[in-house]
């Protein structure tokens, strides 16, 4: 690493619905991280339109995505937060990434896969060179360290290839730090409460297979009550869960909120019902995310207020983001 200073840098696409799996897998180790360490937060609104936005609803989502941050506990004098494309610079290094990364590299990247589904030919440009803008986006920052779920280690692996190559290519030893994905270990991904293969996403047709930030207690105790388990009693082990996902999904969420270790959780509640710990589920989510929701909404209503938090977080992004690019610039041989 070209230094030993640790910086933070995360991103989360303005899509709508904030749900418990960014929550969980993200938004509350960004909170953590705040504390120790210096942090950037970002709306990745140009990650956002690689898939078609209606205009108006991504404005909209750009500032809800801004008040989830705060919401869940980020502070904007603590943290940097602000949106992708008001810092031209992401673009700027998005291109000369796209000249560094090799096609093999991209052709490999799966969300890829999933996200075009099965007619890739339909699928945008901007959707295959994604995982670039996410590398020039932790690179711009010369970020070590990225707090992200388990879905995005492909990404982060990818970025780290690119750093090497470009750190090879330029002879510039050590330029680009590679930076260390950060995941949750017990909670790395949320799965869907209707298929336990799957993980919980904003994009999930049915709203049942996810708990939004913004339900309300009503909300969560008939979509806890309603998610898809087993015939079977909770077990004894964790072994025993390894066929089961659907139960292990609603264990591993106890076990995060309530922080107990899974063999606790097991030991406590094995041979009981999962009605039984439906019912304790519902009551620490409600107890977890409804003041989260409260916060998201009072302050989705205040604008102004979340553009002056965005205005001030790109101010001090983009100051950041000139100094490192104007170095890329020389190092690459760009007048
Ligand atoms: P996005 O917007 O899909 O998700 C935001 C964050 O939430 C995490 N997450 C989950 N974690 C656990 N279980 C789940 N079911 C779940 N669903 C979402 C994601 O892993 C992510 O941490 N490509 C990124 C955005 C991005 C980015 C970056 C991230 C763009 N540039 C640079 C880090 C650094 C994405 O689509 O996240």
């Amino acid at each position: 690493m070209s230094n030993n200073k640790k910086l933070v840098f995360s991103g989360v696409q303005p899509t709508g619905n904030l749900h418990l799996g960014n929550y969980l897998g993200a938004f509350k180790n960004f909170v953590s991280l705040q504390k120790e360490s210096e942090c950037i937060y970002c709306v990745v609104d140009l990650h956002a339109i690689t898939v078609f936005q209606d205009p108006k609803k991504l404005k909209e989502n750009i500032l809800e995505t801004t008040a989830g941050f705060l919401a869940s506990g980020l502070d904007s004098n603590k943290s940097i937060i602000f949106n992708q494309s008001s810092v031209s610079e992401h673009a700027e290094l998005g291109w000369i990434l796209n000249c560094v990364a090799r096609l093999g590299w991209l052709n490999r990247m799966t969300q890829f896969k999933d996200k075009a589904g099965s007619d890739k030919e339909k699928a945008s440009v901007g959707l295959y060179i994604y995982p670039n803008l996410m590398a020039a986006d932790i690179l711009l920052y010369k970020a070590t360290h990225v707090p992200v779920g388990a879905d995005q280690k492909q990404h982060l692996e990818l970025c780290r290839d690119i750093a090497q190559k470009f750190n090879n290519d330029f002879k510039s030893k050590n330029f680009f730090p590679l930076p260390e994905p950060l995941i949750q270990k017990n909670i790395s991904r949320v799965m869907s409460l209707r298929d336990g293969l799957k993980k919980m996403s904003k994009s999930e047709e049915s709203d049942y297979g996810r708990i939004n930030l913004k339900d309300t207690a009503d909300d969560i105790s008939k979509k806890i009550k309603k998610a898809k388990t087993d015939s079977l009693p909770i077990p004894e082990s964790e072994k025993e869960l390894e066929k089961r996902p659907e139960a292990l999904n609603l264990l591993n969420i106890y076990s995060d909120i309530t922080k107990t270790s899974l063999k606790k959780v097991l030991e406590e509640t094995k041979g009981k019902e999962f009605s039984y710990l439906k019912e304790r589920l519902s009551e620490v989510l409600i107890e977890t995310i409804c003041p989260v929701g409260k916060k998201l909404k009072e302050l989705t209503s205040d604008k102004t207020y979340l553009e002056e938090v965005l205005k001030k977080g790109r101010e001090k992004a983009s100051k950041k983001a000139e100094e490192n690019l104007k170095k890329i610039r020389e190092i690459v041989g760009l007048l």
